[in-house]
């Protein structure tokens, strides 16, 4: 049977990518699928908690008895955020949140260069770190963090652990066929004790080790 572990807990999840809008038709994104986030808001709600999904523009349906806030740019994705984990016990960021965003959005379309070349200027931003900002106002809230990497994945996901103060941190490696979009994945669990090296599993059920591990950090 199922545990109901969360009996009485709040969780909030972000998940998804963001839209960082550049034009009235163009904009700037990432390939997350939301696949990861989804699970774990499923699998919360499923564990008996009271489960609030922060998502960016995805195509998979709500999960059941789930709460959506639906966001677009990181701007309001951290909003939302914000509102959901001030009382929330768990608190984990699988959003693939954009690094960058227009300065300032256009209101009609850019030119690019045979007419004008207003693309090739396009002046960036960075986005707010969304866990970083909300880590650092924590009180009781368990962080989980997530690091998506190409190379060293231990190493990066031990220094966003520190930078970021999430008590944990979900690693895997990134590229070619790996982790985006797909149904399964192989991760690490780093802390500030220990690393421990996950077996490729589908991401229902890594869901619920990454739910089975924020447990043992709730106060
Ligand atoms: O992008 P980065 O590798 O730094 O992401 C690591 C963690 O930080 C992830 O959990 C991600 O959801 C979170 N993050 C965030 N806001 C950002 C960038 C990342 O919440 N602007």
């Amino acid at each position: 049977g199922v545990r109901r572990d969360l009996d009485g807990r709040r969780v909030m999840v972000t998940a998804g990518p963001t839209v960082e809008p550049i034009d009235p038709v163009r904009y700037i994104s990432n390939r997350s699928s939301g696949k990861t986030g989804y699970a774990i808001a499923r699998a919360a709600a499923l564990r008996g908690a009271d489960v609030t999904l922060v998502s960016g523009p995805v195509s998979l349906p709500a999960p059941e008895g789930v709460r959506v806030v639906r966001v677009r740019t990181a701007h309001e994705m951290l909003e939302a955020a914000e509102e959901a984990f001030r009382d929330a016990d768990i608190a984990v960021f699988a959003a693939a949140v954009a690094d960058m965003r227009p300065r300032a959005v256009s209101d009609r379309k850019l030119k690019k260069s045979l007419d004008g070349d207003e693309l090739g200027a396009i002046e960036l931003v960075e986005n707010p770190d969304i866990l970083a900002t909300l880590a650092a106002r924590k009180d009781r809230q368990v962080v989980v963090g997530f690091a998506a990497e190409t190379n060293d994945v231990v190493p990066n996901a031990e220094a966003k652990l520190a930078a970021k103060r999430a008590d944990f941190v979900v690693a895997n490696q990134v590229g070619e066929g790996m982790a985006f979009g797909t149904d399964d994945n192989a991760v690490w669990f780093v802390d500030a004790e220990e690393v421990e090296e996950l077996p490729r599993m589908p991401k229902s059920r890594l869901a619920d080790e990454i739910l089975d591990k924020a447990v043992q950090f709730l106060r």
